[in-house]
């Protein structure tokens, strides 16, 4: 079994945005957790087949440990350890041999870890004998991934889709759970008995509740422009961060939301942790939003959650892609980002869209990689801009780069401060981007402003309210 303990490759700590969302809460504990990625042994390795569409059992075990771990940590865990368990065959009963239950045992003992994630399939029988045998919590992936969902759903349509996916989820297992139960017994079904009485109630309450989210549901949907009008209530443009999970999102969020500067107070006390206030350097602010990561091969049940979760990105100004550009899987990944945020109706194409590309982790590819990636970005429409989330490198460009984007509907107004008007003159620079400033030789102020668009008719007002002529 190759482990990863904490200071190794498999013990990625929550990144700060991630920890800060933690320490707003109570100081509960963060549940220990170990993370296990069971692999086939033949699947342990890549076909060589690269013309193949990458699907779980193509990446390396060492990057699926690497997305598992990622995932794990988008909710609130303290991942102690991490590890790639070979597998012969999945087994009925445990999934694991007993050889490796029994070791993995000892270890949840020693590290008095709380929940295990499995990156598999779990079978609601696997799911109880592990509980039993490591006496902890068991997780599989769709369990994970419908947890990440449900701390991050927003809309009201994506907190249904979330409860849709979960129930689901859990009347499958109840389903499976029982067909066990009869074959144990070595029934046909027409065996009544309290245990199955309980769960068919429990199933026949499940459908119910599932059959009133749907109309829910139908109903979120045929109001959703509706309510998307009166919804958006955050003044500055909001700048959403999409992308593949450890592509570098969060890493990213942290190193803008701590290159600009945040105003502490004013709305954003409401905002959730993933949404942060962003100066730019040319005193534009701007809302940058976090979004759940893309996940290679989402369970077909997790699909439309996913999508819901992704609501707010069609609600957005601007939509940062981020992609890990030393990944080998970089082009597939964009591929799928693009076609999911196209269904979500959002312009793919170069020329139209609203979608800024950040290739992230340049600084992990070789010098003469770099240069022909700089080579196409700049070949490119609407030019990728090339950043080091983790060095800082291009950030201040990549602040430019949303500037100029935003800047398409802004205003250019030219007006002819009176130097005795002090305050109104700090008000505009701290207001809107001066692009010029020349002092009349009666003291007066000559400027050349470009004016959010956003903050158009509030300066406008503002000016005209100080009797100058706009
Ligand atoms: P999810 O929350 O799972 O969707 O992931 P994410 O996209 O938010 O990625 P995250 O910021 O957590 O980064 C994933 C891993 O990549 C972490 O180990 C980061 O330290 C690392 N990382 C992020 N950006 C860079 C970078 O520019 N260079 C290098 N070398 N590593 C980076």
């Amino acid at each position: 079994m190759t482990s990863h303990s904490k200071d190794g490759y498999g013990a990625k700590r929550g990144s700060p945005r991630k920890e800060r969302a933690a320490s707003t809460e109570t100081r509960r504990p963060r549940t220990r957790a170990l993370v296990l990625v069971p692999v086939l042994k033949r699947q342990g390795r890549r076909t060589g087949d690269k013309a193949s569409k990458p699907t779980l059992d193509s990446h390396t075990p060492e990057s699926r440990l690497a997305e598992a771990v990622g995932l794990a940590n988008a909710i609130d865990l303290d991942i102690i350890d991490s590890a790639i368990v070979p597998m012969s065959a999945p087994r009925p009963a445990t999934l694991l041999g007993s050889g490796k239950v029994d070791e993995l045992s000892q270890r949840v003992r020693d590290l008095e870890i709380g929940l295990v994630i499995v990156d598999h399939v779990v079978t609601p029988v696997q799911q109880r004998n592990l509980e039993k045998a490591w006496n902890t919590k068991v997780l599989d992936r769709t369990g994970l991934i419908l947890e990440i969902f449900g701390e991050r759903a927003r809309t009201r349509e994506g907190v249904l889709q979330v409860e849709l996916a979960h129930l689901s989820y859990q009347k499958g297992r109840l389903v499976r759970a029982w067909t066990h139960l009869e074959r144990q017994r070595g029934g046909g079904g027409f065996l009544g008995g309290p245990g199955e009485a309980q769960i068919e109630l429990d199933r026949r309450m499940l459908q119910d509740r599932i059959d009133a989210i749907k109309r829910e549901l139908a109903d979120v949907v045929k109001t959703r422009d509706l309510h998307r009008k009166g919804r958006r209530k955050v003044p500055y443009p909001i700048v959403a961060v999409v992308g593949y999970t450890n592509a570098g999102k969060s890493t990213l969020f942290n190193k803008v939301t701590g290159a600009g500067v945040v105003a502490m107070d004013q709305v954003f006390a409401t905002l959730d942790p993933t949404m942060r206030e962003v100066k730019l350097p040319s005193a534009r602010r701007i809302i940058l939003s976090d979004t759940v990561g893309f996940i290679s091969d989402l369970p077909t049940m997790l699909v439309a959650a996913f999508r819901a979760t992704l609501e707010e990105v069609v609600e957005a100004d601007l939509v940062l892609h981020v992609r890990d550009i030393a990944h080998e899987e970089t082009e597939a990944q964009a591929r799928d980002v693009e076609k999911v945020l196209g269904e979500l109706g959002i312009d793919t194409l170069p020329v139209d869209s609203n979608i800024l590309e950040v290739w992230n982790k340049i600084d992990l590819v070789s010098h003469d990689r770099r240069a022909e990636l700089q080579h196409e970005a700049l070949r490119n429409a609407r030019p990728p801009v090339l950043v080091s989330a983790a060095t800082g490198e291009g950030i201040v460009p990549l602040l430019d780069a949303i500037d100029d984007r935003l800047s398409v509907a802004d205003e250019i107004l030219e007006v002819i401060v009176p130097g005795s008007n002090g305050q109104l003159l700090n008000w505009l620079h701290e207001t809107c981007d001066v692009l010029a400033r020349e002092s009349r030789k009666d003291g007066s102020v000559d400027l050349r402003l470009r004016i959010p668009s956003e903050k158009k008719l509030r300066v406008l007002g503002q000016l005209r309210k100080a009797g100058l002529k706009v």
